[in-house]
């Protein structure tokens, strides 16, 4: 009788042990996996007429040994506290001002660091031209969107 007991006592905690393990993986342990390619595509461009650009994560983290936080952030206080595994935003959740061409060049200091074409063009490129290895003119990155002819 009391064995019985115990033997259930023991195999109800056995699954909430169980339980538990899965609430953990779900909610605070799980891992994000970080593709290998993959296409960068917003919409809100005030004019759409680019491609949308590919990034080989695979290639940039090994092969040219570019560390993920190079590309992902999340600062507080003036400090990246992102670290990888962690869930990842759209650049777009926070740089989210579309400004282009003159109405860029005329924005506040805050819209300009709140821009998405700046996010991508200074991330990118920017390292592109300090290392002098990769894409920087226009079409190695996005082709242009044929304009319809009428
Ligand atoms: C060269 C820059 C760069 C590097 C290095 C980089 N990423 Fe990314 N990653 C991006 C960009 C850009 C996106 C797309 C963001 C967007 O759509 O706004 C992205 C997207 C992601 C996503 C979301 C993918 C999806 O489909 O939702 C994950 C997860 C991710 N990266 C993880 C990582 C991890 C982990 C590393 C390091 C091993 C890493 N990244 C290195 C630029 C980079
Ligand atoms: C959680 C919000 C957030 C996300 C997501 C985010 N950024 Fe930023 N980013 C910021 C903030 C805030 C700053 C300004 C930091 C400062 O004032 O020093 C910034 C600054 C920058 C800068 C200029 C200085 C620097 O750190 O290099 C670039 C370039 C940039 N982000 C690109 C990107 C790209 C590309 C992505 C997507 C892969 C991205 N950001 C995702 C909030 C974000
Ligand atoms: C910290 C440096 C760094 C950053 C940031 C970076 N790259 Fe690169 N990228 C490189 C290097 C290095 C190469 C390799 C060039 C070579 O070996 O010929 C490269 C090559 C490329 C290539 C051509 C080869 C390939 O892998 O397909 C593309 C396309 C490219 N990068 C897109 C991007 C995009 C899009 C972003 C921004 C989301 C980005 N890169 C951000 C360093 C960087
Ligand atoms: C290293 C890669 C890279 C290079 C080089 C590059 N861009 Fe981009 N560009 C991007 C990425 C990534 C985006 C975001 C794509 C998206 O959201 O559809 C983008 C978006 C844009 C957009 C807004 C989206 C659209 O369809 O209108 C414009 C405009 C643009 N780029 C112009 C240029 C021009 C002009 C050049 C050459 C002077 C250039 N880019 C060079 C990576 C690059």
């Amino acid at each position: 009788m009391k064995t019985k007991t115990n033997l259930k006592k023991g195999l109800s905690l056995v699954a909430v042990s169980v339980a538990m393990v899965f609430l953990w993986v779900a909610f605070s342990g799980a891992v994000v996996e970080c593709p290998d390619d993959i296409m960068i595509e917003n919409e809100g461009w005030p004019k759409n007429k680019y491609e949308a650009a590919p990034l080989s994560h695979k290639k940039h983290t090994t092969e040219y040994k570019v560390q993920c936080a190079d590309c992902h952030h999340v600062y507080k206080d003036g400090k990246n506290v992102w670290t990888e595994g962690q869930p990842v935003q759209k650049c777009s959740e926070c740089h989210n001002v579309y400004k282009l061409g003159k109405d860029l060049r005329e924005a506040s200091e805050e819209e300009k660091t709140l821009s998405l074409y700046k996010a991508y063009h200074d991330n990118c490129k920017g390292c592109h031209k300090r290392e002098q290895k990769g894409p920087i003119k226009c079409a190695e990155c996005h082709a242009k969107i044929p304009t319809e002819k009428k």
